[in-house]
C-alpha cells in the first residue's frame, strides 16, 4: 500500500481497540508494516485477550502487513521483546507510538496503593520501558554509521497536562509522559530521533461518561495527526505535546517562567508577604481542564 510512511515499520502499543487501533488502521492504509501490540486488559488494567489478533485480521484484509505482540508494555523485558519482534519480522523499526493506557479514578483521598501503583505503571514505565529499547536500537544504528530518521509518539492527556480532579493517579502519569516526551526529543535529536506526544480526546470505553455520547470525538479522528508526525515531512517538528479532537488540532504551549522577582539575596519568609501574591497576580492563570486560559477562551 503506498502513503506517507510507505514502508515504515511502525510499533503501537495499546491498538487493539480505541485510539491505537485507529492508529494501526491508517498506518497500514499509510503504506506501513504495523507490529500491533495490545495484552487485551479490560479498562482497569486487569485481565488480557487476544483482541489485537482482529486487527492484524483487518489490516490484511485491506491488503497492508501487520503482526501481533501480546507483550505487557509496562514488563521491561517484555518491551525488548517488542521492539526485537519489529525487527525481526520486518528488518527494521521507524516509529513507536505509545499509547497503551488503562484507568483506575479514585480521588485522592480514597486512593489505594495499588490503584496509584497500576495506573503509574502501565502508563509511565510502559511509555518508559518501549522507548528506553527502541532508542537503545536507533542508538546503534546511528553509531554504525546508518542512516536514522525515526520517531518517537507518546500519548499524555488533558487530564495530566491542565489537572483533571478524580485522576490523580492517571493525571500524575500523564503529565510524567508530557515530561518525558520534552527530555527525549533533547536526548534523541543526536540519533536522529524525533519524540512528540498526542493528547487526544475521543469516545471509547476508557472516556464512557466523561465524554457525552455523541460528542464530535471519534477515535479514528487522531491518528492522521500521529501518522503524520512518523513520516519524513516532519523530520522538523520535536518536544512538542498536540491537543487532538475531533478535525481540532492545537499545540499545547509548555510550563515557562512568567513574571520574576529578585532581591539579589535570600528572602525572609515574612517579606513575601508583601510580594508573592502581586507576582501571581502577574501571572497567567493556570488552564481550565480544557487547556483554555481563562478569560482568554479562544
Ligand atoms: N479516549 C480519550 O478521550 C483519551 C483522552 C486522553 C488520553 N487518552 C489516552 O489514549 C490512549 C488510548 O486510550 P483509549 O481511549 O483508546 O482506551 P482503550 O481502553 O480503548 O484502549 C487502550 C488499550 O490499551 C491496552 N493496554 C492496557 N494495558 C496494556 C499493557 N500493559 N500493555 C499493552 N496494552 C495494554 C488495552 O488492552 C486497550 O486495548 C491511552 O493512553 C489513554 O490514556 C485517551
Amino acid at each position: 500500500m503506498s502513503g506517507i510512511v510507505e514502508g515504515r515499520v511502525v510499533i503501537v502499543t495499546g491498538a487493539a481497540r480505541g485510539i491505537g487501533r485507529g492508529h494501526a488502521l491508517e498506518f497500514a492504509r499509510q503504506g506501513a508494516k504495523v507490529v500491533v501490540n495490545d495484552l487485551g486488559a479490560e479498562v482497569d488494567g486487569t485481565g488480557s485477550s487476544e483482541a489485537a489478533a482482529a486487527v492484524v485480521e483487518e489490516i490484511e484484509a485491506l491488503g497492508g502487513e501487520a503482526i501481533v505482540n501480546g507483550e505487557d508494555v509496562s514488563d521491561f523485558d517484555g518491551a525488548a521483546r517488542l521492539v526485537q519482534s519489529a525487527v525481526d519480522h520486518f528488518g527494521d523499526l521507524h516509529v513507536l507510538v505509545n499509547n497503551a493506557g488503562i484507568l483506575r479514578d479514585r480521588m485522592l483521598v480514597n486512593m489505594t496503593a495499588e490503584e496509584w501503583d497500576a495506573v503509574i505503571r502501565v502508563h509511565l514505565r510502559g511509555t518508559f520501558a518501549p522507548l528506553r529499547h527502541a532508542a537503545a536500537y536507533w542508538r546503534g544504528r546511528a553509531k554504525a554509521g546508518e542512516p536514522v530518521d525515526a520517531r518517537i509518539i507518546n500519548t499524555t492527556s488533558s487530564s495530566g497536562i491542565y489537572g483533571n480532579p478524580g485522576q490523580g493517579n492517571y493525571g500524575a502519569a500523564k503529565a510524567g509522559i508530557a515530561g518525558l516526551t520534552v527530555i527525549a526529543a533533547k536526548e534523541l535529536e543526536r540519533y536522529g530521533v524525533t519524540v512528540n506526544a498526542v493528547a487526544p480526546a475521543a469516545l471509547t470505553r476508557m472516556t464512557q461518561g466523561l465524554i457525552p455520547s455523541g460528542a464530535a470525538a471519534d477515535p479514528d479522528d487522531i491518528a492522521p495527526l500521529v501518522v503524520w508526525l512518523s513520516s519524513a515531512e516532519a523530520r522538523g517538528v520535536t518536544g512538542r505535546v498536540f491537543n487532538v479532537r475531533a478535525g481540532v488540532i492545537s499545540v499545547a504551549e509548555g510550563w515557562h517562567a512568567g513574571p520574576a522577582v529578585d532581591k539579589g539575596g535570600r528572602w525572609d519568609p515574612a517579606e513575601l508577604g508583601a510580594v508573592i501574591p502581586a507576582l501571581v497576580d502577574k501571572a497567567a492563570p493556570n488552564a481550565l481542564t480544557n487547556g483554555q486560559i481563562p478569560g482568554r477562551e479562544s
